[in-house]
């Protein structure tokens, strides 16, 4: 499979997003916490009502309807890549520490990776979400999958919470009030708080603030300096495909929080997100004594994993990627040339054999927005 990171480097890592100033705004931001100068009164929009609402008029769809999907392999891929994630995370955690493992799963949805924590082991799982229809569903899944447990299969204990994670403490909500975790796990809901600076900091503070010493705080958030890229190369505020559609309601300016545009994705998501400005969330963190293990793109993370067989082989039981040329024609988009073209002529110039695994351009320009990135505490 051919996948095209986009390699043109518009936008520098670690500087500024051309034009947009979060450098100079994050020199700014490190004199406020200096204390050399006071920061400025800012107009604060909260949109946790919104998101809440979206994500809990979400119907669940069944695995037929799923299957169905124009993005289907897209969204296997995104699993595919929590699962490699988490199981590392869980490895690493085994490898030091504790036998006994202890997770905060935080935006947990409805519970899209009760699995992966099974599936890992774990002793004890903490849900958390916004949206209280998404945790009812959490629960109920993870109480069918204790019905449906063997025997002798260990199942973890679990507490569902419903909270606004940038806005309440949880550790108050905690039924243990002790509770510490070697996990923290945030896929795909950082950026939901980085609407303003105490959301982002509340959302980080619920993270790592229970972390043992040595535990991760690990997750996927879309990637800014790519958001940004694309925007600055459309010729108009918004830019995406016929699976997804991200909208600004400017350009060339980009505060460090609340900097907001519009995200749309299939029948999946329709909300208001924030930009990570991610020099300044590494920094954020270093106020919980987190140090930045990794931060890598999708494309990246995936080019890494893939070499490994165990890796290889869950992706194809979790049909992760699109065989193509495909036999039923059922989820291939209809402009074949345009959205597998990158496939046929990656069969060609490296003499690979037809079908190969791949994902249709669209879903590639969907899923290539996001990054992977993992703090650990330190002792
Ligand atoms: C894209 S979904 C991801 C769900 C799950 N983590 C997964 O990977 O399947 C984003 C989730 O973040 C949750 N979320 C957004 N803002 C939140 C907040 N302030 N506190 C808690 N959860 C939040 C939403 O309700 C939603 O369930």
């Amino acid at each position: 499979m051919e996948l095209q990171s986009a390699k043109t480097e518009m936008l520098n890592e670690g500087g500024d997003v051309e034009g947009g100033g979060q450098k100079s705004q994050m020199k700014r931001r490190q004199e406020e916490d200096d204390g050399r100068v006071s920061p400025p009164k800012k107009l604060v929009i909260d949109h946790s009502v919104k998101v809440a609402s979206h994500y809990n008029s979400l119907q669940e769809v069944g695995l037929a309807a799923r299957s169905r999907s124009r993005i289907f392999f897209m969204r296997n891929f995104n699993n595919w890549l929590k699962s490699v994630l988490i199981g590392e995370i869980l490895d690493q955690v085994r490898e030091t520490g504790p036998q006994q493992v202890s997770v905060l799963d935080l935006g947990c949805g409805k519970g899209g990776d009760l699995l992966k924590w099974k599936r890992g082991g774990i002793n004890h799982l903490v849900c958390a979400d916004i949206a209280g229809v998404s945790v009812e569903q959490c629960q109920s899944r993870y109480e069918d999958m204790k019905k449906k447990s063997h025997v002798n299969e260990k199942i973890f204990n679990a507490q569902f919470i419903n909270a606004d994670c940038s806005k309440e403490v949880l550790s108050e909500k905690l039924d243990d009030p002790e509770q510490m975790f070697d996990i923290c796990s945030c896929q795909f809901v950082y950026h939901y708080s980085f609407e303003s600076e105490q959301k982002a900091n509340m959302m980080l503070r619920n993270a790592c603030e229970r972390l043992k010493p040595g535990g991760f705080f690990i997750g996927t958030t879309p990637d800014a300096f790519e958001l940004v890229k694309r925007l600055e190369a459309s010729d108009s505020l918004s830019f995406g495909n016929e699976v997804f559609k991200v909208s600004f309601g400017s350009k060339g300016f980009y505060p460090l929080f609340g900097c907001q545009y519009h995200f749309s994705l299939e029948d999946v998501v329709d909300v208001p997100e924030s930009l990570v400005y991610f020099p300044l969330f590494e920094h954020m963190a270093k106020r919980y004594n987190m140090r930045l293990v990794l931060k890598q793109r999708f494309s990246e993370f995936f080019e890494e994993k893939v070499k490994k067989e165990h890796h290889r082989s869950l992706m194809m039981k979790m049909m992760a990627l699109q065989p193509f040329p495909c036999e039923d024609g059922g989820r291939q988009a209809a402009d074949s040339r345009g959205e597998y073209g990158h496939a046929e002529e990656h069969s060609v110039r490296a003499g690979v054999q037809l079908p190969l695994g791949t994902l249709s351009r669209s879903e590639w320009e969907a899923a290539s927005i996001y990054l992977v990135f993992i703090f650990q505490k330190m002792s």
